[in-house]
């Protein structure tokens, strides 16, 4: 069964019922469809270098309410911003080490005062470090907003649709719009950022064929950037009591958007780790190749950022390092893109 499936993916052929059957492969099967993956990866990215980008959570003010989500309206934790100063100096210690990719993570909060807050943090980085790379990734903002964060010196941003059914969105995310979301990211890429998106494997309601449209989404999107993560039950979070995503459905979507968009950058997110040890080597040899490493947010405040799970993995230097050098690929010093 595996090899028509994979003839077809090697001609292109991303089909529903093709998709849907990679999907669902395991075993030896699985293994044919990562090196599939990852012949693809090497085609595009032929050094095997992964990107590596620390991250900031610089706020975990949020103003929706994710049944997923940890940090949602209402779900009691508390609310932090970092000082200015305390960014920028993170910042300078991440670069001043090598560095050159940075993620400043938030929850989703359009005051003014909160935007113009970040652009200034923001200009005060490119200003010292204009090589440094920024991905921001603080949800859905207005036109005015994004244009503002982009003067102020922001080269990416992340937003992800995480699910193409849009009844599903608007169960999961009730206080937000599937088709809010997708204007926003098609706004950004106008703007001129470099954009990624993608989904969420295993959240209440989710069956095959939504996964296959998410394939199918991802591909039709104008994207630098792509993730899937799989969905981790958070403690407090509405959807507590349900099971966690599968991780091998989870691998194979990777895999499958990887052979699908070759040269775009793809993390190996930490909820792998979380499912099953190894979980973030796992996403490498399905074809990942980014990594993010969690050395950017004072311990004081990555405790009150527990997005999928108050016993979160924010996984560091050593770990990444290691899992890296596993799947034998190596860490660029550079940006990818
Ligand atoms: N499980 C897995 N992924 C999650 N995210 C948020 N909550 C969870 C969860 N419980 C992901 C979403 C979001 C990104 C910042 O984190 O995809 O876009």
């Amino acid at each position: 069964m595996i090899g028509s499936v994979l003839k077809a993916l090697q001609q292109g052929e991303y089909t529903k019922e093709v998709l849907a059957q990679a999907l669902s492969v395991r075993g030896d099967d699985q293994r044919q469809l990562f090196e599939l993956a990852q012949d693809r990866r090497r085609e595009a990215f032929p050094d095997d270098k992964v990107e590596a980008r620390s991250v900031i959570e610089i706020s975990n003010v949020c103003l929706q309410a994710c049944l997923y989500c940890n940090m949602a309206k209402g779900s009691g934790v508390k609310r932090y911003v970092m000082p200015c100063r305390a960014v920028t100096e993170m910042a300078n210690y991440l670069y001043d080490r090598g560095r050159r990719v940075l993620l400043l993570q938030s929850g989703e909060n359009r005051a003014k005062a909160w935007v113009d807050f970040v652009a200034l943090c923001l200009a005060e980085i490119k200003a010292a470090h204009p090589d440094f790379q920024i991905i921001l990734c603080m949800g859905n903002l207005s036109q005015e907003q994004y244009q503002q964060l982009k003067e102020a010196g922001a080269d990416r941003y992340v937003i992800k649709f995480e699910t193409s059914n849009r009844d599903l969105y608007h169960t999961w995310k009730p206080n937000d719009t599937f088709d809010e979301r997708m204007e926003c990211i098609h706004l950004l890429g106008r703007l001129g950022y470099k954009v990624g998106s993608g989904n969420m494997v295993g959240l209440p309601g989710q069956c095959m064929d939504d996964l296959v449209n998410d394939l199918l989404l991802v591909h039709s999107l104008d994207l630098a950037m792509m993730s899937c993560t799989v969905f981790i039950p958070g403690e407090n979070s509405q959807y507590r009591d349900q099971p966690a995503g599968d991780l091998d459905l989870t691998l194979n979507c990777m895999a499958l958007m990887r052979i699908m968009n070759p040269s775009r950058l793809m993390p190996t997110t930490s909820s792998l780790e979380r499912l099953r040890e190894h979980g973030q080597y796992l996403g490498l040899m399905a074809g990942a190749n980014t990594v993010t490493v969690h050395d950017g947010t004072p311990q004081r405040f990555k405790e009150l950022f527990p997005i999928y799970s108050t016993h979160r993995f924010t996984p560091g230097n050593e770990h990444l390092a290691h899992a890296v050098a596993e799947a034998g690929l190596t860490i660029a010093d550079h940006p990818l893109m």
